[in-house]
């Protein structure tokens, strides 16, 4: 691996070199009374007056409120329809299909791999270590000509363990493709997020979503932070009105409410505390991993049984067993206190009938 990043070596050629389009909006962007230049319905919509238009293409007023919320310049924020949406758009701008391949370190989240597949990009697995932290040395062995992204995430999903800033920044050092560190569950983790370390690493996407610690995950916002470079090649290849109008609203009302989203985070931390506490304390229960997140991954005899022992209840958790260092394990969103009650009171007649 070396060190040396450059973004006309990462992102696809064809890329570099598109056109993209140039909508309305792009080309007019000023205060008009007359607006004729989009086809949309002069006379409304049945549903309100104002949604009879196009949004505005690069968000601007949301990127303005999130640079002071994040600390990071409006420039180098791209927002999508989810995160997914982004991680979709980091393949189509820099992944050659057929040729280029991708870093995953599973267990992780498993939309780089849909995303790669359907890319038809190789996958190249460098499984996280039975503490479910990087493989260096692995990643390194694993990184050729065509390695263009190195997807990290972290704290991960599903094992809900924050990954060692001091690896994800060995990686950032020694790879001069992209490296995405996957910060969904940020907010309820104590690390520190790497929105603050752009200015390091022209290499370094960072992606955080409205879908978690904020509760918003209908909304479908998700964000990028990033070097100018890379945001403008994800303008390029992005839909034009990719955010629709509701959801920009509604994101610049939910972006008033930092304080109540705080208090919320620390609801849920301490939910999951004593659920973990609860847990640790069940007969059967061989391991509750250590979580910086909104969910448990715990470890059980026979977990799969169990899982469609809690569907039997109308209880519906994520069984993850089949992952790699995986077996036997479900991985438990916390609920409120009501729905952690009734998943351990569940819990409790399950093993009561194993015991028996
Ligand atoms: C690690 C991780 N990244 C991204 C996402 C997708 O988030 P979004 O709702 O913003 O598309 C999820 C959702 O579960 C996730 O766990």
């Amino acid at each position: 691996m070396d060190m040396a990043f450059d973004i006309l070596k990462v992102v696809r050629p064809n890329i570099a070199k598109l056109k993209p389009y140039s909508s309305a909006k792009d080309e007019y962007s000023g205060e008009a009374n007359v607006l004729l230049d989009a086809n949309e319905n002069a006379l409304g919509s049945p549903l309100t007056k104002w949604y009879n238009r196009y949004p505005d293409p690069y968000q601007k007023e949301i990127k303005e409120k999130l640079a002071f919320i994040k600390q990071v310049p409006a420039s180098q924020i791209f927002l999508g329809n989810g995160s997914d949406e982004i991680i979709a758009l980091l393949f189509t701008a820099f992944c050659e299909p057929g040729k280029d391949n991708i870093i995953i370190c599973p267990p992780t989240y498993p939309m780089y791999e849909v995303n790669a597949n359907i890319n038809n990009i190789e996958i190249k697995s460098a499984p996280l270590l039975p503490d479910f932290q990087l493989n260096i040395a692995h990643i390194e062995q694993l990184v050729d000509a065509n390695t263009k992204i190195i997807w990290i995430c972290s704290p991960n999903n599903p094992t809900g363990n924050s990954l060692d800033r001091i690896d994800i920044e060995t990686v950032l050092n020694h790879f001069d493709g992209l490296v995405v560190v996957d910060e969904a569950y940020i907010n309820f983790s104590k690390q520190k997020s790497f929105c603050q370390s752009l200015i390091d690493y022209p290499n370094l996407v960072v992606l955080q979503t409205l879908s978690k610690a904020w509760g918003l995950a209908g909304l479908r916002l998700g964000m990028a932070f990033a070097s100018e470079a890379i945001v403008g090649y994800l303008n390029k290849v992005k839909a034009p009105y990719n955010i629709n109008l509701p959801a920009q609203e509604l994101t610049l009302k939910a972006l008033e409410e930092v304080g109540q989203v705080n208090d919320m985070i620390q609801e849920l931390v301490q939910l999951r505390i004593a659920l973990a506490g609860v847990f640790e304390e069940m007969p059967l229960v061989e391991a509750v991993y250590p979580s910086d997140t909104n969910f448990l991954l715990v470890k059980i005899p026979n977990a799969t049984k169990l899982y469609q022992f809690l569907l039997t209840k109308g209880i519906v958790v994520r069984d993850r067993s089949s992952l790699p260092n995986c077996a036997d394990t479900l991985r438990i969103t916390v609920g409120t206190e009501q729905e952690n009650t009734a998943l351990v009171d569940a819990m409790i007649e399950w093993m009561d009938q194993q015991l028996a």
